[in-house]
């Protein structure tokens, strides 16, 4: 297992190219399954997730070629045979689920592993199993899977999203795209993920209205051809590097090749605390405010504040100047990172979904653990500012998510290497 040493105190200065996205690369990928050729995606990252998902893709059948000095990947559905996802990938990776609504969706046949537990709290799949019987689908469970069977054709009809679900919508659309008639979903995500799905798949040669809002109309169409597309870059890890250009006084970074519209209500919250931020096309510059104001923020589904951020956030409110609160809506229990914080100098508490944060307090190097993907790059981004050294401890959750994470911030001026845990 590998660790990070961090020296914190430096200002970060310089250019970070911002990497393809994740979690929108992962529904293109069960997406693809549904062509009847080829298809081939570009800014493709170089993340464990997406390796895991590879070989999900791989045990069905499907041919799939990763170059990966180019970041490009390439998926040929026409060999699937096997309409199967065993519990030892998808325990891995919860993402590997939208695998029934591909396969079942194609093929009409699907048995998937329930995903089981996960480092911040219950995350059911009740929602994506309703919805595939509301659509017409036959699902039952079965020693741990989710066996789905429908016919050619479904009658479809509507489902009314409660709360509104990015896995959910993703996976009804893969499901329904083929076999449904007309399907309606309502309360759908309007994620950007969920928006590039919809573009691709209208692109394969499907029939989807409403994209972009929270109704979306599937009729469905009777064959989906492959395709090339690009795929969009990461807005999650765009708005952690903009926090890292924030949190030390004499910071500036220039982060390339990302799109500032996905960032939704981000931004108007990341000016409050007083940071520079100076957008041109696809280049965002931010310059590190004297002092951080403290800014209370509330996740919600898009466009508001993205949950994938809050623990980013939170750690930057530790060094305002002031106190400030973060409450999670979307999800109750994402506050796993707040001891470790406290272990560095932190003064924070968490009641219910709110972490309140009492700042600034200066931050001093000590041993942490990761325990999920986002408080992870938390304790990175606490410990470049913290005192002397600190090292996080099981960042093997970072790379599922964050390409080449100690590289760019090498190149902006951090002190981090990465070792074995037991040197
Ligand atoms: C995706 C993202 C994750 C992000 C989350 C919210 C991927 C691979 N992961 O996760 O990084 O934090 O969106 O933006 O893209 N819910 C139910 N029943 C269901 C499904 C969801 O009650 O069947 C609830 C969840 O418990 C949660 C809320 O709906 O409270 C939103 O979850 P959802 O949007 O589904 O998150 P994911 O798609 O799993």
């Amino acid at each position: 297992m590998d660790k990070f040493i961090i020296k914190g105190g430096n200002p970060l200065n310089g250019t970070i190219p911002i990497s393809g996205s994740k979690n929108a690369a992962l529904p293109l990928m069960a997406a693809s399954l549904l062509g009847d050729s080829e298809t081939t995606i570009t800014n493709i990252p170089r993340l464990k997730d997406i390796y895991t998902f590879n070989n999900v893709l791989r045990v069905s059948g499907a041919h799939v070629n990763f170059e990966e000095e180019k970041n490009t990947l390439s998926i040929d559905p026409t060999h699937v045979n096997h309409l199967e996802a065993p519990y030892d990938l998808v325990r891995k990776m919860r993402a590997s689920f939208y695998m029934l609504g591909a396969l079942v969706g194609k093929h009409g046949e699907a048995k998937v592993s329930l995903p089981g537990g996960c480092a911040w709290g219950p995350r059911p799949v009740d929602l994506h199993l309703k919805g595939m019987e509301a659509m017409g689908i036959n699902i039952s469970l079965e020693k741990g899977y989710v066996i789905a069977k429908a016919d050619k054709k479904l009658k479809g009809g509507t489902f009314t999203l409660d709360p509104s679900s990015v896995g959910a919508t993703i996976n009804l659309l893969l499901a329904s795209v083929l076999r449904a008639e007309k399907f309606v979903i309502k309360n759908a995500a309007k994620e950007p993920d969920v928006v590039q799905l919809c573009k691709v798949l209208i692109k394969m040669g499907a029939d989807i209205k409403g994209i972009g809002t929270d109704i979306l109309t599937i009729r469905g169409v009777d064959s989906l051809s492959g395709v090339e597309i690009h795929n969009d870059p990461d807005r999650i890890e765009l708005g952690t590097f903009m926090i890292a250009g924030a949190m030390h006084p004499d910071s500036e970074l220039t982060l390339t090749g990302c799109n500032p519209e996905h960032l939704g209500d981000f931004t108007p919250f990341f000016k409050k605390t007083g940071a520079k931020v100076d957008i041109d096309g696809d280049v965002i510059t931010v310059k590190a405010p004297e002092k951080i104001k403290p800014v209370s923020i509330k996740t919600e589904v898009y466009p508001g504040f993205p949950t994938d951020l809050q623990a980013q956030w939170a750690t930057m409110m530790t060094q305002a100047d002031g106190n400030s609160k973060v409450t999670d809506t979307v999800y109750f229990d994402r506050f796993s990172y707040v001891p470790e914080l406290v272990r560095l100098g932190a003064d924070m508490d968490v009641e219910k979904n709110t972490v309140r944060i009492s700042g600034k307090t200066p931050l001093k190097g000590a041993s942490v653990m990761s325990t999920d993907l986002r408080a992870s790059v938390s304790l990175v981004l606490a410990a470049l500012v913290a005192e002397n050294s600190s090292e996080v401890l099981r960042i093997y959750h970072l790379d599922r998510g964050y390409e080449s994470l100690e590289q760019k911030l090498q190149a902006v001026g951090a002190d981090i290497k990465r070792l074995d845990e037991n040197e």
